[in-house]
């Protein structure tokens, strides 16, 4: 059987590992957060994996590191040395090198703040505002080297209000994010999934 173990990886204020944090807590998410690893001495996430009591939390700096694939193996020893089956990105704003990600490949998730393929990339939600839609959402995907171009395994949509600001927009699709994400990570480890060229088909 494999592990339900998740190492988090995270750049800001971890909202989206706090409801992990609290859907495992209340029994919704049968995941176990074995490790968070932030590489902002200051985020959030790293105060709210403490309080939480998560067993290893680490800020590991990436300029202690010669570049990104050396700084991206330290973490990817610490995910294999805590027995972490699944990696979390959420809000992690680093690029995964190709070492990483072919590493854990399959085994890595990412929300993303928009519909994707729509609006790719750090400015997402501003992005999204700029262009007009009426609707935008967030996604949950699996990592591979394309930025934010791996295979989809959910999504939600929300409406686009015509006095909406960036900060507006993000807060009603975070609500989103914070229903998805656990429920997608339960629905992982509960009954996983196959993917056939770009589609993932949910096990029942
Ligand atoms: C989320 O909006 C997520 O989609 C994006 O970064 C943000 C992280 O928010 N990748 P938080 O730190 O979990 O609150």
């Amino acid at each position: 059987m494999q592990s339900h173990r998740i190492a988090v990886m995270a750049s800001g204020k971890g909202s989206n590992l706090q409801v992990i944090l609290q859907a495992m807590a209340e029994g919704r998410c049968p995941v176990e957060v074995g490790l968070v690893i932030a590489d902002k001495p200051r985020a959030g996430a790293l105060d709210i994996a403490r309080q939480a009591g998560v067993p290893q939390v680490r800020f590991l700096d990436p300029k202690g590191h010669a570049d990104r694939t050396a700084f991206d193996m330290a973490c990817a020893d610490l995910i294999e040395r805590t027995n972490c089956q699944w990696i979390v990105l959420a809000g992690y704003m680093r690029i995964l090198s190709s070492a990483f990600v072919q590493r854990f490949a399959g085994r890595i998730i990412n929300i993303h703040p928009s519909l994707l393929p729509s609006f790719a990339g750090a400015h997402a939600v501003e992005d999204a505002l700029a262009y007009g839609v009426k609707v935008s959402g967030c996604t949950v995907h699996l990592v591979d080297e394309v930025l934010d171009g791996g295979p989809i395994l959910a999504q939600a949509v929300v409406p686009v209000h015509d006095d909406d600001t960036r900060d507006s927009l993000h807060a009603r699709i975070q609500q989103q994010e914070h229903r998805l994400y656990p429920e997608t990570l339960a629905r992982i480890v509960e009954h996983g999934f196959s993917v056939e060229g770009r589609t993932v088909h949910w096990r029942t």
